[in-house]
C-alpha cells in the first residue's frame, strides 16, 4: 500500500521504516529540508538499533521518499499516520498544538483530492483526541464529511526504544481504533501480514488503551520500587522477591525491575497526560499520582544514599555512567541522570558522566560537567561511581577496572555490577 507517514520524530521514522520493510511505498513528511535530505540519504537522525539499516535499504528500493511536500504526498497514498510529538505542557497536560496543525493541514490537502483517504492518529493521545480535536479539524478544513468523504482511525504504537524494529516486526496486538467500519477495514488490510491478534474497537477506547498500557506498566515499575525500598531495609533481595512474585501466571515476570525510576519520553509523559485528563473530568487519580510520586524520589534515592557515605560531596569526584533513560537509544528526556546530576550540582561535586551513545545529548543539558571517553576512565581516580543505566559496557566492567578508583564507593541504580566488590545498590 502507498502510504504517508506525517511527522519524521521517532515514532514517524520507526513506522515509516516499519511499513516500508514489509513492502509499503511510504512518503515520509517532515518540516525541515535538511532533515528530510538526511533521511534521503539513509541518515536516521536518531539512535536505534536496525533503524539505520533499514533506511538505508528502503530508501534504495524507493520504499521510503522523505518529503517536505504534504500536498503531494497525501494525494499519492491511501492512508496518511499522524506521527507528530505530543509533548507535555508545563502542568503535565498534553500539549495538541502539532496535532491541530497537522489535522488542520491535512484537511485543507483533502480539500482539493477526489479519492477516498483514510487518516490514521498514531501519536499517543487523550483519550476523545481524535473525535473532538482531529476529526472537527479534518471536516473544517476540507469542508467533508468523515466517514463519508474520508476514513479515520487511531492505531496506538506500542515499539520500545532500542527494541523499536524488532517490536514493529513481531507486536504482540495491533489495535485499531475506527470510526467507522470501511476506514478499519483499509488499516486491517495495510496490517494483514502481521501474525498478532488485532483488535478494532472505538476511536477513544484505542487512545484509552495506550494510557492504560503505559499507565500500568509504570505502576508495576512504581510498586516494584517501593517494595524494593522496603527489601533494602530489611536487608532482602528484592530481585529473588520479583523472581517469586512473577513466577504467578497472573502477574508475569515482566517491569519488576527495581531501580532508579522509569525515564523516557513515554511513561512520564503519558501518566502525567491521563491525570491531567481526569481531573480535567473530575476525578482525582490518587494512584497515577504516586506512580509519579514514587518515581520521582526514586530518580535521587542514589545522592541520598551517596550523602550518607561520604558526607559532603564538594569537590568530590563523581563518576555518573549511564546518561541515557535506558540501554541502547541516545534518548535522555526524563533520563534518571539529569535529576542525579542536577543534585550532584547542587552540592559542587565535580562530575564526571559517560554512555556508550547519549553524551553528545546530555552536553546540550549540562555542558559544564566533564565527559568521558569510555567507563573506565570517567571512574579511574573517581571518589564515588552511580551507575544509572544497564548498558553491555558497564556489566563487562571487572574488579581491576574499578581498583582504580580513588576510594570505592560504587553505588548502582540498576542490576549491572553483581559480583563486583564494595557493590551497593539501590534497592538491593
Ligand atoms: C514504553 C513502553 O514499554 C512501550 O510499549 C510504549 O510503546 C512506549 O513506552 C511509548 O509509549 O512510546 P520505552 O519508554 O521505550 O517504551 O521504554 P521501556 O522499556 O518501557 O522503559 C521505560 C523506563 O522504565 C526506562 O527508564 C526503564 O529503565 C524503566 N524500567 C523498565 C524499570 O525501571 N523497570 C522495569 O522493570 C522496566
Amino acid at each position: 500500500m502507498d502510504i504517508c507517514v506525517i511527522g519524521a520524530g521517532y515514532v514517524g521514522l520507526a513506522t515509516a521504516v516499519g511499513f516500508a520493510s514489509i513492502g509499503n511505498r511510504v512518503f515520509l513528511v517532515g518540516r525541515s529540508k535538511d532533515k528530510t535530505e538526511r533521511i534521503n540519504s539513509g541518515d536516521p537522525t536518531i539512535y536505534e538499533p536496525g533503524m539505520g539499516e533499514g533506511l538505508r535499504s528502503t530508501v534504495a528500493k524507493k520504499y521510503i521518499i522523505a518529503t517536505t511536500e504534504l500536498k503531494q504526498a497525501i494525494s499519492d497514498s491511501e492512508a496518511s499516520f499522524i506521527c507528530v510529538g505530543t509533548p507535555s505542557g508545563k502542568d503535565g497536560s498534553i500539549d495538541l498544538s502539532d496535532m491541530k496543525r497537522a489535522s488542520q493541514d491535512i484537511g485543507l490537502v483533502l480539500k482539493g483530492i477526489k479519492k477516498y483517504h483514510v487518516v490514521v492518529v498514531k501519536s499517543t493521545v487523550v483519550p476523545e483526541t481524535t473525535e473532538k480535536v482531529v476529526i472537527p479539524a479534518l471536516e473544517k478544513f476540507s469542508g467533508k464529511k468523515a466517514g463519508k468523504d474520508f476514513g479515520i482511525c487511531m492505531t496506538p504504537e506500542f515499539l520500545r526504544e532500542g527494541l523499536a524494529m524488532e517490536d514493529f516486526k513481531n507486536p504482540d496486538r495491533i489495535v485499531i481504533g475506527e470510526f467507522d467500519k470501511r476506514s478499519g477495514d483499509v488499516i486491517e488490510r495495510l496490517y494483514s501480514g502481521f501474525k498478532a491478534k488485532k483488535l478494532r474497537t472505538g476511536l477513544k477506547t484505542a487512545e484509552m488503551i495506550k494510557y492504560a498500557s503505559n499507565s500500568l506498566l509504570a505502576t508495576k515499575i512504581s510498586f516494584s520500587n517501593e517494595i524494593g525500598n522496603i527489601c533494602k531495609i530489611l536487608g532482602i533481595d528484592t530481585h529473588e522477591v520479583m523472581k517469586g512474585v512473577g513466577l504467578d501466571y497472573r502477574l508475569g515476570p515482566h517491569f519488576l525491575d527495581s531501580g532508579c525510576g522509569f525515564g523516557g519520553s513515554c511513561f512520564p509523559k503519558d501518566v502525567s497526560a491521563i491525570i491531567s485528563k481526569a481531573e480535567d473530568i473530575g476525578y482525582e487519580p490518587v494512584l497515577l499520582k504516586q506512580v509519579m510520586d514514587i518515581n520521582s524520589k526514586q530518580k535521587t534515592r542514589l545522592v541520598e544514599m551517596l550523602r550518607k557515605k561520604t558526607g559532603s560531596m564538594k569537590g568530590k569526584k563523581i563518576a555518573v555512567l549511564g546518561l541515557a533513560f535506558k540501554p541502547d537509544t541516545d534518548d535522555i528526556r526524563e533520563a534518571p541522570a539529569i535529576d542525579v546530576i542536577r543534585e550532584l550540582k547542587k552540592e559542587d561535586a565535580e562530575i564526571t558522566g559517560y554512555d556508550p551513545k547519549a553524551i553528545e545529548n546530555m552536553k546540550s543539558v549540562f555542558p559544564d560537567i566533564r565527559y568521558a571517553q569510555s567507563a573506565r576512565q570517567a571512574i579511574s581516580g573517581a571518589d564515588a561511581c552511580l551507575v544509572l543505566t544497564e548498558w553491555d559496557e558497564f556489566k563487562r566492567l571487572t574488579d581491576a577496572d574499578f581498583d582504580s578508583m580513588n576510594t570505592r564507593v560504587i553505588l548502582t541504580g540498576r542490576r549491572v555490577l553483581d559480583g563486583i566488590r564494595g557493590v551497593e545498590g539501590i534497592c538491593w
